[in-house]
């Protein structure tokens, strides 16, 4: 066994404590980098739909740009999307090893830890193949408040509401953990 293989083995058998604090496997670079782009083109896309649009064409934008954006980050091995405990949009929401992770996430902050530096991995095995999942939070900014804050503009709510009838993604404050970003890679053939 090679000590990559080691590693992974580690993952495997010690999921919940694969965090941040091991020699990350050698596709978790990929997924922090994919992860990086995909939070900077939607904040280049946001920014631009705000003073453009102002926040209820910003929404609309965001409805349309955030999933093609996520889809041209993704490539064939690596699938890069974003989650949270309580979604906007219902094709957003975690699974059982997102929800976990979201969790563990949030009482990190509440002990203190920086969200900048959340982020966790681990490797399942789906269907006989090896699929590595990362993650990695996202918290609020200040600039997020006008779309996911306490006192959303009543036009701007009305527009969310009929865009997202089962919208949760309110009512979150700056510094508070809003969600995650989360990679899924292939690992099948690059055994
Ligand atoms: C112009 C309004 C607007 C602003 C400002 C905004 N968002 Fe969103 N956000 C949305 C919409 C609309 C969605 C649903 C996108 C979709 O359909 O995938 C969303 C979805 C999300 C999601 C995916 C999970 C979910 O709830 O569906 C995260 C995470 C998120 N936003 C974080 C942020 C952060 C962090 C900021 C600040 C940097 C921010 N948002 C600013 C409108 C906004």
């Amino acid at each position: 066994m090679n000590a990559r293989n080691a590693m992974l083995a580690a993952t495997l058998l010690f999921p919940l404590i694969a965090c941040s604090d091991d020699t990350p496997p050698d596709w978790v670079p990929e997924a922090r980098q994919q992860s990086g782009q995909l939070g900077k083109q939607l904040v280049a896309t946001l920014t631009e739909a705000l003073s453009e649009e102002g926040p209820a064409g910003g929404v609309q934008i965001c409805k349309v740009e955030a999933p093609k954006i996520a889809a041209r980050v993704s490539g064939s091995r690596f699938e890069v999307a974003r989650t949270a405990l309580r979604v906007r949009n219902p094709d957003n929401a975690a699974d059982g090893w997102e929800a976990s992770v979201l969790r563990r996430f949030k009482a990190r902050m509440a002990e203190g830890a920086d969200p900048a530096g959340l982020e966790a991995w681990e490797v399942e095995t789906v269907d006989g193949n090896r699929v590595g999942r990362y993650m990695k939070a996202i918290p609020m900014g200040s600039q997020c408040v006008v779309c996911h804050g306490e006192n959303i503009n009543p036009e701007l709510a009305e527009t969310i509401d009929k865009l997202y009838p089962q919208d949760e993604a309110t009512g979150f404050a700056p510094g508070e953990l809003r969600g995650a970003f989360t990679v899924t890679v292939d690992l099948s053939a690059s055994d």
